[in-house]
C-alpha cells in the first residue's frame, strides 16, 4: 500500500500520545511530515520523534494550513472549540481529515462541516474510536448475524467513575459547557454514535433529564479550602484529595492521568501543579457546570428503544450494555471485554471473552488510525465507518438530548434537523 503522509494539529494527549505512535510503529504506512502545536516543548518532542523538518513545524494551526499542502492528510487533535475552523480549512485545502470528537461544539457547525466534507469528497473521519474496538465490532456482528433475533431494546450505561468525573468534568478541560461543550457531547457523543450504529436506523425522538447535583459549593465539607494543598480538614477521607489522586493511587488511571496534570511527571513537578494549577482545586470549589448524571431515552425509526444512563457515581469506569432481542439477550461489559449471549430457544448462555488490549480505548485508537490511513492510501474512494453522515446524526442526537434536558420536552429529530437548516 502506498505510504500516507500526515500533518498533526495539536500534539497533546490525543495527538501525540494516542495517534502519533501509529507512525512510529508502522513507518511503512504513515509518516508525519508537519506539526502545529502551541506549546514549544510538545512541538519539539513531536518534531524530533517523527523526524519532521524544522520549516514544517508551526506554532499555530493557521500557519500550517495557510501554506502549500504538506501532506495527504491532517489529524486535528486540538480542544473541542478548536475543531470546526481547522477542519473546514483543511477540507477546503484538499486534505483528508481525521478529526477528534466532538466534530464541533454547535449543531449548526456540525451540519455545516458534514456538508463541506461531502462537497470536497475527502476521507473525513471523526474519532469515534469505539466502533473500531474488537468489543463493539463483535457486538455489532452478533446483531448482524441475528444472534438475538430482531433487536428490540438496549439499556446502556456509561459508568463515568467518580474520580474520572472529578478529574475531567469538575477540575479538568471538560468541566464547563461554556469553555468546552455539554457533557452529553464531550463524554457521550461516543455512546450516541455506537448506539446509532447498533440500532441500525435513524433516531426519531429524544428525551433527557439530568443535573449537576453533587459537585457544588454547598456540598463542600466544613472548612474545606479552595485547594487541597491548603490544609484541608478532610484530606484523609475525601476521595478527591488531589495529592492522593495524582500521586498515590496507582490502582486508578495512575500514570496516564498524572501526565495530564504535568508533562514533567516527577513528584515535585506534579505537587507544584497541584498547588497552582486546575487539578489541585477542591472539587466543591471549581467553575464547573456540566452534569454529574444524565439519562437519555431514544426512539428509532425501526421501533428500537434505548435507555442510556451516564453517571459519575460509580466505583469503576466503563460501559455496560443489555441488548434485548426477540430471540435472545446480550449482556456486555466493555472494560471486562466480556459478552454473555443467551438464546431463548435453547435456554443456553455462553460467555465470549474478547481479546483486546487494555490501553488505547481497547484497541480503538490504533483501529481508527489503521482504517483512516488505509482509506487515504486507497485514494479516498470509500467513506469512513465514522464519516460525516453518521457523525452528524449522532452529534445531533447529543445536542437534542441537551436541548431536551434544558427545555424539559421531547425532541422530534426530523423537526430539529430541519430547524438547523434554517
Ligand atoms: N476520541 C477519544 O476517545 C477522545 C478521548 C479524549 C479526548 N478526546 C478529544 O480530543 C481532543 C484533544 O484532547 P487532548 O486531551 O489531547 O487535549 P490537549 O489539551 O492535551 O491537546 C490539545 C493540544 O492542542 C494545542 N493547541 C491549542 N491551540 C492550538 C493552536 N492554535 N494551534 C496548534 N495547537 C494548538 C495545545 O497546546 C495542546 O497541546 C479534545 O477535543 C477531546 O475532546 C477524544
Amino acid at each position: 500500500m502506498p505510504k500516507v503522509t500526515a500533518a498533526l494539529i495539536g500534539a497533546g494527549q490525543r495527538g501525540a500520545r494516542a495517534y502519533g505512535p501509529y507512525g512510529l510503529e508502522f513507518p511503512e504506512e504513515l509518516q508525519f511530515t508537519a506539526v502545529a502545536e502551541l506549546d514549544a516543548n510538545r512541538r519539539m518532542k513531536f518534531q524530533e520523534a517523527h523526524g519532521i523538518a524544522t520549516e514544517n513545524s508551526f506554532e499555530q494551526w493557521e500557519l500550517l494550513l495557510d501554506g502549500p499542502k504538506l501532506a495527504d492528510a491532517v489529524l486535528i487533535c486540538t480542544q473541542d472549540k478548536l475543531h470546526f475552523e481547522p477542519a473546514k480549512r483543511a477540507l477546503e485545502q484538499g486534505y483528508h481529515v481525521l478529526l477528534e470528537k466532538p466534530m464541533a461544539v454547535t449543531p449548526e457547525e456540525c451540519v455545516q462541516l458534514g456538508e463541506i466534507a461531502v462537497k470536497h469528497d475527502r476521507v473525513f473521519a471523526i474519532c469515534h474510536v469505539l466502533r473500531y474496538t474488537e468489543f463493539y465490532k463483535q457486538l455489532k456482528q452478533l446483531l448482524v448475524d441475528g444472534a438475538i433475533g430482531q433487536l428490540i431494546a438496549i439499556q446502556h450505561t456509561e459508568n463515568v467513575e467518580h474520580r474520572h468525573q472529578a478529574h475531567s468534568f469538575v477540575r479538568g478541560n471538560w468541566r464547563n459547557s461554556e469553555s468546552s461543550s455539554p457533557m452529553i457531547l464531550s463524554k457521550s457523543c461516543h455512546d450516541m454514535d455506537v448506539l446509532l450504529w447498533l440500532a441500525d436506523s435513524d433516531c426519531t425522538k429524544v428525551s433527557s433529564f439530568g443535573s449537576l447535583t453533587h459537585f457544588r459549593t454547598e456540598h463542600a465539607p466544613l472548612g474545606a479550602p479552595l485547594r487541597c494543598t491548603d490544609g484541608c480538614p478532610v484530606e484523609h477521607t475525601c476521595p478527591y484529595y488531589a495529592p492522593k489522586m495524582y500521586l498515590e493511587r496507582e490502582d486508578w488511571a495512575g500514570l496516564a492521568i498524572r501526565k495530564v496534570v504535568s508533562d514533567d511527571m516527577s513528584r515535585e513537578a506534579v505537587l507544584h501543579e497541584l498547588r497552582v494549577g486546575p487539578y489541585g482545586r477542591c472539587v466543591y470549589h471549581c467553575d464547573n457546570n456540566v452534569v454529574d448524571h444524565q439519562v437519555v431515552n431514544l426512539e428509532f425509526a425501526n421501533e428500537v428503544t434505548i435507555a442510556f444512563t451516564m453517571c459519575a457515581f460509580t466505583m469503576e469506569g466503563g460501559r455496560t450494555m443489555n441488548l434485548m432481542g426477540t430471540g435472545g439477550q446480550i449482556r456486555a461489559h466493555m472494560e471486562k471485554n466480556m459478552i454473555e449471549l443467551s438464546n431463548f430457544s435453547t435456554g443456553e448462555t455462553k460467555t465470549i471473552m474478547i481479546d483486546a488490549p487494555a490501553e488505547g480505548h481497547g484497541g480503538g485508537d490504533f483501529g481508527i488510525m489503521r482504517d483512516f490511513i488505509h482509506l487515504v492510501s486507497e485514494g479516498g474512494k470509500e467513506a469512513s465507518l465514522t464519516g460525516a453522515k453518521v457523525s452528524v446524526q449522532s452529534h445531533l442526537m447529543a445536542f437534542a438530548a441537551e436541548k431536551s434536558r434544558l427545555e424539559s420536552r421531547v425532541i422530534e429529530m426530523e423537526h430539529y434537523r430541519l430547524s438547523l437548516l434554517g
